[in-house]
Order: C-alpha cells, then structure tokens, then sequence
C-alpha cells in the first residue's frame, strides 16, 4: 500500500512527511525497565519510608492545631494591635501551609515509596453484567491491598487523624459569616461626648483643622480628635472613623433637604469607607469632583452628596454633618446617620435604629 497524504501511517511500517520523505514508523518503547525500590526489597527501608509518611501526615495535624488556636486563641478585639493582626495571619498561613503541604507530601511519599510501581491499564468499556461489576470490584480492593493501608496501620491512623481534621480550619472561617453584626457599624467615635462636638483632626498627626485651613480643592484625611491619645489598639475605632474632607465652590453642590446645615462653606466630610465591600476610598479628582475607590473603580460624585456614577458600590458614602466652632475649628455635630462600611441584610434596620 502507499503513504497516505495525511502523514497517517500505512500498513507498510512507514509514513509519509509533508515533504514526500518516508520515514521509518515510530516504534513504541515500551515501558523502561523496572527497578526495584530500596523499600521492596529492605524491609527495614520500607518501615524507615511508613515512618517517614506517618511524619508528614502528623505535620498535617500540627498544622491544622496551629491554625486552630491562633485563630481561637488570639484575641483580635477591639484593643488589638497591628502586631497582633500580623502574628495571627502568620500563624493561621503557616498552620494552613503545613496541614496542605503534610497531606500531599505525606501521600507523594507514600506512592513513590510503598505503593506498587508497576503500571496498570483500565478496561474501557461499560459495565453491564455482574461478572464486570464483580470484576470492578476486584479491582478496587486490589487497589486497597496493594496501598498497604490496611497492613500499614501506622500510616493509616495518621492519615485519617490528618484527613478528619483538616476541614476545621475552614469550618472556622465559615464560622466568622455569623453570627450576624450587631449595629457596631452604626456608631463611630464622632458622636459627640458629654454634650462636646468632636472636632476633625488630621490624620495620622491628629492636629485640628480650622475652616480656613481648607481651600477650594483641597482634601484633607480626617479622624476625630482624641483618637491618637486612645491606647494603640483602638484600630477598630480608627478604621470606622476614617472620613475625607473637601471644600468645592459651594454653588456646585447639591444639597438635598434635611441636609442644608451638613457642610460649612462648600466644606463636606464623607466617610473613606467604600461603601461595596470597605477599602478606603482615596483618591480624589479635583477636576471632576469624583472620589474613586481603587479597589474595584466605584466612583462617587461629590457634588450629589457622593451618589455611586460608576463601579459596584451600591450606596453613596455615608456624610458627616460638621460646623464650626467658636475658634473655627471644624467639627462634627453628630455622629454619621447611617451605618458606615458595605452593606449587610440589617442594615436598614440599624439606620432606622440612629435616626429613631
Ligand atoms: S471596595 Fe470599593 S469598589 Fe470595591
């Protein structure tokens, strides 16, 4: 018979190249030959290698023990410090890394030492009588007797201790979905205290910011006075407080009713909380009057009392009513009307619960 256009062999052993060249057929190698491991033939080894694998599954355990009591047992309220967040997120990455990487390995291990080495092909057709589902069974517990679990009870204790308690930790975490938030969202530091109007500082230096410190265009980043003589773990009270203040030419605001005494001048003050799921919002377009959350490109329009234009968020910004004082420093005259942050199922309930 002749070479086929196609490159596709003929029965004649050889094929044909784009070129007209005939080449020799390839030749299947076959298998390499097989070596026998140190632990097939010393039985000493394979008991070194069953150690060896019950070793990597019981650094799975440790792992996932870390990952439980850091995360159970370092306390991340609200009197928690940068340091704390970050030896907690070691812990649990560490914890995580090594209940993964004790399992994989531990079964690598396992495979490459203990385990059967020779290859085995799998019929493929369908299973239609009870000799084939016989047979299919046979094959599963030939698989059970040649990993060696049952004659290998080290290594299957081990695993199974690893395996059951892997899942914890993300049982853990779906922990945290719930229960769901009390109205902690809905009040911030700028409410004011014993009857005294909080004034707005700058952030991180905390110095007071007078009216006339703010020039059309400028943006200033805000906390509430007192909050730097807070003890350094008041990180929760700083993250809700966070607000951006800016003065715009008064006449480009729209202002809606029950908002009039809001602002000072052209002077307002939002919340830098995005409101879809709670990056700061940052960045500041003085040209357009747009604020911008980097994060996934929400934008909010300052001049319609930062109402989202663009990107996820859902809800504008939440503002901050300020005035000025007898000194005229900037001040907050309450606390935010609405919950700050993203949104949650109660939150309406707990807007109505600030404005009741
Ligand atoms: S957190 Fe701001 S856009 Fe997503």
């Amino acid at each position: 018979m002749g070479n086929h256009s196609d490159g596709s062999p003929n029965h004649s052993g050889t094929v044909a190249t784009a070129g007209q060249n005939v080449v020799e057929k390839f030749q299947d190698p076959g298998l390499p030959p097989h070596r026998l491991r140190l632990a097939d033939t010393d039985p000493r080894a394979a008991k070194r290698a069953e150690r060896q694998v019950a070793i990597l599954f019981g650094i799975s355990v440790i792992g996932t023990v870390i990952f439980l009591v850091s995360y159970f047992a370092i306390d991340l309220g609200q009197d928690s410090t940068i340091a704390t967040i970050r030896t907690q997120n070691l812990l649990l990455g560490l914890g995580t890394a090594f209940a993964m990487l004790g399992i994989g390995t531990g079964i690598v291990h396992w495979a490459k030492a203990l385990m059967p080495d020779h290859e085995v092909s799998e019929e493929r057709h369908a299973i239609r009588t009870e000799e084939d589902r016989q047979a299919a069974v046979r094959i599963v517990e030939d698989i059970v007797e040649e990993t060696g679990i049952k004659r290998r009870p080290l290594i299957r204790n081990t695993l199974l201790g690893a395996v059951a308690l892997a899942p914890l930790p993300a049982l853990a975490v779906f922990g945290d979905l719930g229960p769901r938030p009390d109205n902690t969202l809905a009040h911030t530091m700028w409410a004011p205290q014993d009857g005294k109007l909080k004034r707005l500082t700058r952030d991180p230096d905390g110095t007071p910011i007078k009216a006339s410190d703010v020039t059309i265009g400028s943006a200033f980043h805000v906390i509430p006075e007192g909050l730097n003589e807070l003890q350094e773990g008041k990180l929760n009270a700083k993250a809700k407080a966070v607000v951006l203040l800016m003065r715009l030419n008064p006449d480009d605001l729209t202002i809606s009713k029950g908002r009039e005494t809001w602002s000072y001048n052209g002077i307002v003050a939002y919340s830098k909380i995005c409101t879809h799921v709670g990056c700061p919002v940052a960045l500041y377009e003085q040209q357009t009057h747009h604020l911008l959350c980097p994060c996934h490109q929400s934008t909010f329009d300052l001049t319609k009392e930062c109402k989202v234009i663009f990107g996820p968020a859902s809800r504008p910004l939440p503002q901050l009513p300020i005035a000025v004082d007898a000194e005229g420093y900037l001040v907050a005259t309450s606390d935010f009307k609405e919950p700050v942050g993203p949104s949650y199922w109660e939150r309406d309930e707990h807007e109505r619960l600030i404005n009741s």
